[in-house]
């Protein structure tokens, strides 16, 4: 069963199709779509709840683990993820928070728990994850998170019709459990 971690300013838990609702208001909010790549918008009607159904099987069959990120209270503040490539012991990390918690270092918080999840119960032996150049944040929060950037990638995705740059970032096993992040 996907477990529940306990962060310093946060816990990371399971999604439940209680948190539809919020997860598509705060995914709707078109400063989350300007900046990221795999989000739909709009936000079809349904999507949230489909989305939250997939999660156990996905993580029973070693695909991808999915958080939500909440107040020690509960509250839901956005939510983190590791797709993983069991193969190479990879996980690639994504994540989004609800605009009314930005800047309150609950994301990297998050990064980091999830990131400690991976390497010593996922035995992963790498992380990495990419932002577009135009979101800086996003590169702090990895930055933050113990991450090295490793390339930067020119005129790599399309979006809304223009070519966009991505950053690339990475952390390995034993550089990150060396660290004091
Ligand atoms: C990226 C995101 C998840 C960060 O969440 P968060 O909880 O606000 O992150 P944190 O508070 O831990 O850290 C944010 C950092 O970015 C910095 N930041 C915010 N806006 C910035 C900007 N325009 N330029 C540079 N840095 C910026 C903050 O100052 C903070 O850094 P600091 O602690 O050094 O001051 C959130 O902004 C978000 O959901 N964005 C939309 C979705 C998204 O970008 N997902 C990632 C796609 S790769």
């Amino acid at each position: 069963m996907i477990p529940t971690l306990s962060a310093e300013k946060i816990i990371l838990a399971p999604f439940s199709m209680a948190d539809a609702p919020l997860v598509q208001l705060y995914v709707s909010d078109p400063e989350i779509a300007r900046v990221t790549q795999h989000i739909p918008s709009p936000y079809p009607n349904g999507l949230a709840e489909k989305w939250i159904s997939s999660h156990l099987l996905a993580f029973l069959e070693q695909r991808n683990v999915v958080f939500s990120i909440r107040s020690k209270e509960g509250e839901l503040h956005g939510a983190i993820n590791l797709h993983l490539d069991v193969k190479n012991k990879l996980g690639t990390l994504g994540y989004w928070m609800g605009l009314p918690f930005w800047n309150k270092g609950y994301c990297t918080d998050a990064a980091r728990r999830l990131m400690r999840y991976g390497f010593e119960e996922l035995l992963l032996n790498k992380i990495h994850a990419r932002h577009l150049a135009a979101n800086p944040a996003s590169g702090r929060v990895m930055q933050k998170s113990g991450m090295t950037q490793e390339g930067f990638l020119r005129q790599h995705v399309i979006k809304d019709g223009a070519p966009m740059d991505i950053v690339e970032y990475g952390v390995f096993r034993d550089e990150f459990l060396s660290s004091s992040v």
